[in-house]
């Protein structure tokens, strides 16, 4: 078998460990790997982004899945240009992916499949958006519609640094992505992260997780793609689940393939649990980073059954995921100054890990075979162990012996957990 993974952060060398196990004798390939994943499969110099010479290349070896980490490429067509060449790929086409690539047609779909999300109201021009928040009031949250890599949404506290940064956002700060911007009602409640498998008439859900977006402990300062991530989650019930699935996943499938453009791959719901029950933060059109890194290392049933099942068709009913009855927590180590400007090509020194801990490479890269830092997320440190005390120090613990120069991770992942059990 012969397996492509496009895409080189956290994730994809997460997908990456997770396939091999399925498919020990598999030959994998990624793209640009990082320096983690160099080892362990063939590099391939071709930006996932780019589907022509990817779609030709993958055709040409004959490939036998390929799997699309990353939302750009997929908001890029790449999954439509190797179905059209019959590559059999998991990850949604261009216009599923919308679902993540375009808040405000996500919005719609939410709207049109009576979703529950947070009132909005999409602008594209300043006056009329400082004018609804005007009249919403604070807190308020603003957000540029378009991708901008986890950093587009901003919770706002006062109504004139709502309209300030809106009026940012469609000056051109964001780019293309901010052309338009959706101004939200703020929800209050805890976030969850739920993974479900699609094969655009069916599904299966992963064991839902939790995310840590802010840099600073206590979830303090600006957004970024993830500080780092937990599962299982205590408060989530076989209920909520229930009510996730019914109110929530079921409907926005059925909305996408009524809009013509059925989801086929991985579709992450961002919820607010709220006293009204869930609603909707967001969707992304793949897996998520750095959640996937505590997820899949529980997962002990395969996970390229599934995929190949909705790159080839044949049905996800016999796929119902089995997760083991442990607790994961994963760390990010960051270089100091993420989410804004970082250093890069500081060594790396990775000591040898215990049992049950996974160090994943995001941004890391092999200079003349030594290991160094290229990305603002580093590296992310999954412990899995029986409890969730013991993985949460495990994997404090292991974060703590990496060295490099400006390393910098929260201690604190898993607070709100630990804060529940406490109480
Ligand atoms: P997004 O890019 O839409 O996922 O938003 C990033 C983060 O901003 C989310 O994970 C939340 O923490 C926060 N956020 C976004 N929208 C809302 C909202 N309507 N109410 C409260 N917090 C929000
Ligand atoms: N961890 C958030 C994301 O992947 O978008």
């Amino acid at each position: 078998m012969r397996i492509l993974i496009a895409g080189n952060g956290g994730r994809e060398h997460t997908l990456l460990w997770k396939l091999r196990r399925d498919a020990p004798d598999a030959v994998f390939y990624v793209t640009r790997p990082n320096g983690g994943m160099a080892g362990e499969c063939t590099g391939v110099d071709i930006a996932p982004g780019d589907a022509g010479a990817l779609s030709a290349w993958a055709a040409a070896e004959r490939i036998d899945l390929a799997v699309i980490g990353p939302e750009g490429p997929l908001a890029a067509g790449v999954a439509d240009r190797l179905e059209e060449r019959g590559v059999p790929v998991f990850g949604p086409s261009a216009a599923a992916a919308r679902i993540e690539s375009s808040k405000a047609f996500a919005k719609d779909l939410m709207a049109g499949g009576g979703v529950p999300t947070a009132g909005y109201e999409v602008h594209a021009d300043a006056d009329r958006a400082a004018a609804c928040i005007e009249a919403w009031g604070a807190p308020v949250v603003v957000k540029a519609s378009g991708l901008a890599a986890g950093k587009g949404a901003v919770v706002c506290a006062t109504v004139p640094e709502a309209v300030r940064t809106a009026r940012e956002m469609l000056g051109g700060a964001f780019g293309e992505a901010g052309r338009r911007v959706v101004i939200e009602e703020f929800m209050e409640g805890e976030e969850l992260s739920v993974f479900c498998i699609a094969d655009g008439e069916d599904y299966v859900t992963l064991l839902p997780s939790q995310d840590h977006k802010r840099i600073g402990e206590g979830d303090t300062g600006p957004n970024t793609g993830g500080m780092g991530a937990y599962a299982p989650v205590g408060f989530v019930t076989a209920a909520l689940m229930a009510e996730v699935e019914d109110a929530v996943v079921a409907p926005v499938l059925r909305a996408l393939g009524e809009a013509g453009c059925p989801f086929r791959g991985l579709l992450y719901a961002g919820l607010m649990i709220t006293d009204e029950g869930p609603k909707v933060v967001e969707f992304n059109c793949r897996f998520g980073d750095p959640e996937t890194q505590a997820v899949l290392p529980l997962l002990t049933s395969s996970l390229l059954e599934p995929m190949m099942a909705v790159a080839g068709g044949g049905g996800l009913a016999a796929h119902e995921p089995v997760f083991a009855d442990a607790a994961a927590v994963t760390t990010v180590l960051a270089a100091s100054g993420y989410p804004g400007a970082y250093g890069r090509g500081a060594p790396v020194s990775i000591p040898k890990m215990g049992d049950g801990v996974h160090v994943f490479h995001a941004g890391t890269a092999l200079e003349d075979g030594r290991l160094v830092t290229c990305g603002g997320r580093v590296l992310a440190v999954t412990a899995v162990a029986p409890d969730f005390v013991s993985a949460c120090e495990a994997s404090r613990g292991a974060a703590e012996t990496i060295a490099f120069k400006g390393r910098y991770f929260r201690r604190d992942i898993g607070w709100r957990e630990e804060e529940r059990r406490s109480s």
